[in-house]
């Protein structure tokens, strides 16, 4: 019986965040987008992620213009994108007003299918997205964020699923964003969830660790719908599996995704040529077997590496490795994903470098002890709470009902620079960044 495996191609967002440090310029894009849409893929990743701050940040582009730009010529391939949830694509909780317009604009500008995730796998902090994403009309995909510690286990992400799937969440994503996930745990976990739920199941992973093919195969045979792969110019290391590849051995069996190889090599031709100008930014692509030993993911890994180096302390590696499941553990287990990722590596790093432990602690640690991310997974060791916050009580309801609405007040802040209502959004988000970019942008004469 046929049952054909659908590819989510992922070049135009996670591939390039993975591996070029988010950089890939519109352009690069543009040139090969209709090509893309003749594939016949389920969708393109092209948006969300890190790349909005990268636009702005780095490239001084409007992220909502590539959009628009994309979607101008992608007309039959639904565009996709990534959202943290109550973080949309920044790295705090943001008020619902914000939520809210943020996921009607992204459909109104072209995204078709949103991926919601939480970095603690905390639904309260999904649910107002989730709700906005279906109102404005879009595909909306329920993510299970997968690690591995004492208390998550295949219940309970079948629990989660259940909920996300009770909110009115589409299709159900598992996110290995490290990378962690092996093959037979796989198979298990998607015959799980497929038991348990009746919605279209699809399967991101990372190749960090060298399982991500493996684990794709046992996937699919287990019954998963859809998989992330990248175009082969941009997959492996700490991308995803090689798309060619997957759809290669697929070829012949009742899984046969049906997509022409002949179709995808000068696609990714093209890639293979841009990707002499994005060289000195280049990840390297290797197998990195510390992300089984400490779960780390490997965006984690370089950043780690250079905040190291940034203080003249890159000798001090390994111990910062050893202390990251050990912060982890400390504060109740969450998975490392953005942005926990980030938080618990410069705690780590702290730790080690101050040589007193939890003696300099961040705000955003702070902010998560007091419950202002969410509810970790575990508790939080009570001696290690009373080092961060005293005696303060961490809250126990959502963490959005304390913020205020920012749209109004954003909009008159940017007044002078105001072209489009998604600017207030862009600024919301990344206040500085935005306004360093409206600057560029009035001074470029773009008015
Ligand atoms: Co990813």
């Amino acid at each position: 019986m046929a049952k054909p495996v659908r590819i989510t191609e992922t070049i135009f967002r996670d591939a390039h965040q993975s591996l070029w440090a988010t950089r890939m310029k519109t352009e690069d894009m543009m040139a090969i987008a209709e090509a893309i849409d003749e594939i016949g893929y389920h969708s393109l990743e092209a948006w969300g992620g890190a790349t909005f701050d990268s636009c702005l940040r780095f490239l001084k582009e409007d992220p909502w213009v590539r959009l628009r730009r994309l979607k101008a010529v992608i007309r039959k391939t639904p565009l996709q994108m990534l959202l943290r949830g109550q973080n949309i694509l920044g790295y705090r909780h943001y008020p619902d007003d914000v939520v809210k317009e943020f996921c009607k604009r992204a459909v109104d500008n072209g995204i078709g299918i949103i991926r919601i995730f939480d970095a603690v796998n905390d639904i309260r902090n999904m649910e107002v997205a989730i709700k906005a994403s279906k109102e404005a009309g879009a595909h909306v995909q329920g993510t299970v964020v997968y690690t591995i510690s004492p208390v998550h286990n295949i219940e309970s992400y079948v629990k989660l699923a259940k909920e996300l799937k009770e909110l009115g969440c589409d299709s159900i994503c598992i996110k290995d964003m490290a990378g962690l996930l092996k093959p037979y745990v796989a198979e298990e976990l998607v015959k799980e969830l497929k038991k348990a739920i009746d919605l279209p199941l699809q399967l991101h992973g990372h190749y960090t660790s060298g399982l991500a093919s493996m684990t794709y195969l046992k996937a699919i045979e287990a019954g998963v719908d859809v998989v992330d792969t990248a175009l082969s110019a941009l997959a492996l290391g700490t991308s995803q599996p090689p798309t060619e590849s997957i759809v290669a051995a697929l070829q012949g069996t009742p899984y046969d995704t049906g997509l022409d190889l002949g179709k995808i090599t000068p696609i990714n031709q093209h890639f293979n040529e841009v990707k002499k100008q994005y060289q000195s930014i280049s990840a390297p692509i290797q197998v990195d077997t510390a992300v089984l030993s400490y779960q780390i993911p490997g965006g984690m890994i370089s950043n780690l590496r250079n905040q190291l180096a940034g203080q003249n302390a890159a000798d001090r590696y390994e111990e910062v490795l050893a202390e990251v499941p050990k912060v982890r553990e400390e504060l109740g287990y969450p998975p490392l994903v953005t942005p926990t990722s980030q938080m618990l590596g410069t705690q780590a790093v702290l730790n080690v470098l101050t040589g007193k432990r939890y003696g300099v602690v961040p705000k955003e640690i702070k902010d998560y002890v007091r419950g202002m991310y969410g509810r970790p997974p575990a508790a939080i060791d009570p001696e290690v709470q009373k080092l961060i916050i005293g005696d303060e009580q961490p809250i126990t309801h959502r963490p959005a009902d304390d913020i205020e609405p920012l749209l109004d007040k954003a909009r008159k802040e940017i007044m002078p620079y105001y072209q489009q209502e998604e600017d207030v959004l862009s600024y919301v988000l990344f206040p500085e960044v935005a306004m360093e970019y409206f600057k560029f942008r009035a001074s470029s004469g773009n008015k």
